[in-house]
């Protein structure tokens, strides 16, 4: 990990399950009493993280299985959580957005009649609750500022994102706990239109909610989501194909959270020379940077503010500018914003 620098950054855009670095999952197995396949750091990537020659999103979402078996009690859950924000903190990161469904974290009863090898104290999720209680426990033990947001799934069970839609609308906040919702999976398989009644239904609750969109699939489905109320988008990168679209995005300053390295690997972009994050920057979209998945990608958010100097040539002012926009796009109240505001200004990045 590289030294904090002073930079004070903000994270809107990163999944639990996405998080789980090589030293993380050791830690992980042995609180849980799991045997990893290996205990070598190099060997453990392997399992990780995703393999350079991905294809696509759909494989590279195969990647989470591996870590996902790490985060099916309370106990790995609060620790995962307690853990990925004490890195965040070590990266630089003042205010975290962190998400995860909790719907992949609950033990079907066949799963938990099989598995009689995790020690009796511990305690397996039997509902979308529980992983929501575990990850708030986790959430509270940290030093920096952070929120959670829950996802629904692309291709999920209905039954299932629905009940996401009501843990959240239970466990809602303005700040310091469950702050809204995404939806996220296989974007190409399960087109946005299809999730139009759900989001009403959250809508109709008055949960804030993001949804990825425009990643592997169209500017259509960024319109989608639009219509249907999302304040901010998850990735966004196809807004280009739509000029009208973006002409919208940019007056109604729509955030988009951005995730450079996981759009290269998931081939968002054919070409990273045809990246548009710094066309959309010029043009004025509220475009923001975050790591999406830091451990099957290798990355830390502090990371990605580098590759996108050393790549783009992002200036300091311009990333003062990002971290303004990300502020502005937080799911949280206004004092806390003007807080992290100063801290922001007062960088010396
Ligand atoms: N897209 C959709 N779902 C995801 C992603 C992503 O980039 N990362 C983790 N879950
Ligand atoms: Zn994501």
């Amino acid at each position: 990990m590289r030294e904090k620098k002073g930079q004070n950054l903000i994270e809107l855009h990163c999944h639990l399950d996405g998080a789980i670095t090589p030293k993380i999952a050791k830690q992980l197995a042995k609180l849980q009493g799991i045997a990893l396949p290996t205990e070598e750091d190099e060997e453990l990537k392997k399992y990780l993280m995703v393999s350079p020659a991905c294809q696509d999103l759909n494989e590279f979402l195969s990647c989470f299985a591996f870590p996902g078996s790490l985060l099916m009690t309370r106990e790995g859950i609060r620790e995962a959580v307690r853990l990925i924000l004490k890195d965040m903190e070590l990266d630089g990161v003042i205010y975290a957005e962190f998400r995860f469904a909790p719907q992949l974290h609950v033990n079907t009863l066949y799963e938990s009649k099989q598995e009689a090898t995790q020690p009796a104290e511990l305690h397996k999720i039997t509902s979308q609750e529980e992983a929501v209680q575990a990850a708030l426990e986790g959430l509270a033990e940290a030093k920096i500022k952070c929120n959670l947001l829950l996802c629904l799934m692309r291709g999920a069970d209905e039954e299932k994102n629905r009940e996401t839609i009501e843990v959240c609308k239970k466990y809602l906040v303005e700040d310091g706990g469950v702050v809204g919702l995404d939806l996220a999976g296989a974007e190409g398989l399960f087109p946005t239109r299809n999730y139009r009644e759900e989001f009403e239904l959250a809508a109709s609750y008055g949960i804030p909610f993001t949804i990825h969109a425009g990643e592997a699939d169209g500017a259509e489905s960024i319109r989608e989501a639009l219509s249907f109320g999302a304040r901010r988008i998850g990735h966004g990168v196809r807004l280009y194909e739509d000029q009208e679209l973006l002409k919208e995005v940019i007056e109604r300053k729509i955030p988009l959270e951005m995730c450079p390295t996981s759009n290269r690997m998931t081939r968002a972009v054919v070409d990273m020379g045809q990246y548009p994050f710094m066309d959309y920057l010029r043009n004025g979209v509220k475009v923001t940077l975050n790591t999406d998945d830091p451990g099957i990608e290798g990355t830390t958010l502090g990371k990605e503010y580098e590759y996108m100097e050393a790549e783009f040539g992002l200036t300091k002012d311009e990333e003062r500018q990002i971290l303004l926009h990300a502020v502005d796009a937080a799911f949280t109240t206004t004092r806390v914003k003007e807080q992290l505001k100063s801290r922001i200004l007062k960088n010396e990045l």
